[in-house]
């Protein structure tokens, strides 16, 4: 394998899979119970606050306050963040703290945090890790109260650090997309911004997602098994 330089790594929702949260758009995914529209848009927040917070609720509480524990895929990613002597950037697309609980240190979370909440009046983000989150909470900063919000990215809102992680695309010489199905763009075209930049592009997926034409490699299988692989691959150099 190439020895090289500057890594970006995208994960999605199927690096979380194995650790027991539901991916989006699988047969039994999240998007098939709820409308986004209903419970991940600004038009759905003001219309219903109650139900997309309750949504967000009953998530926070599978995903990051259960015993829902990392795998050895995120496991390995925290390995190459500590050990890869060159520049590493991992992006995630999810909002679970998975790679974070895993020993990963700086994760950019493109989409936002579960473990985060925003106040819609003053703009003020802290972290929101205990209690439900209900639309008589009051801001902690502002002190006013039904405008508490999860800090997460919903559909139609732009997604967050595009301008750190297209620096490092630009300039990447390996791009990894790891459990994502490529339909939800910005994090869709990271691949066509690494190739532009003249990255080598993998992706690490169960099948093949809707960029598989956009890769130069495609490695078919769970990502409990393929990123610690690669990952052993690229440290050995
Ligand atoms: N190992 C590797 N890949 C897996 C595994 C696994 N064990 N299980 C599932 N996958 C793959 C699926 O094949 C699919 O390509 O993970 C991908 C999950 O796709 P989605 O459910 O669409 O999730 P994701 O790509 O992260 O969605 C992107 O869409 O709904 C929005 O904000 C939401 O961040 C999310 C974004």
């Amino acid at each position: 394998m190439k020895c090289y330089r500057k890594i970006v790594v995208l994960t999605g929702a199927g690096i979380s899979a194995e650790s027991g949260i539901r991916t989006f758009r699988a047969s039994d995914g999240l998007w098939e119970e709820h409308k986004i529209e209903d419970v991940a848009t600004l038009e759905g927040y003001i219309k219903n606050p109650k139900l997309v917070l309750d949504f967000y609720n009953q998530r926070r509480e599978q995903c990051c306050l259960s015993d829902i524990k990392p795998n050895l895929a995120h496991y390995a990613l925290a390995k190459l963040e500590r050990e890869f002597s060159g520049d590493f950037l991992l992006v995630t697309q999810n909002i679970d703290n998975l790679h974070e609980v895993a020993g990963s240190k700086n994760v950019i979370h493109m989409h936002g945090e579960l473990l985060r909440a925003r106040c819609s009046h003053c703009a003020q983000v802290f972290s929101w890790s205990t209690k439900e989150m209900s639309i008589h909470d009051v801001c902690e900063h502002c002190k006013r109260q039904g405008g508490i919000r999860p800090n997460i990215v919903w559909f139609g809102e732009i997604p967050f650090a595009l301008d750190i992680i297209y620096d490092a695309l630009f300039d990447a010489d390996l791009f990894i997309a790891i459990g994502t199905s490529g339909h939800v763009y910005p994090a869709a075209g990271f691949v066509d911004e690494a190739t532009s930049a003249g990255a080598y592009t993998i992706e690490l997926n169960l099948a093949s997602g809707a960029q598989k034409s956009n890769f130069d490699e495609m490695i078919l299988a769970k990502a409990s098994i393929s990123v610690p692989q690669l990952v052993t691959k690229l440290l050995a150099k």
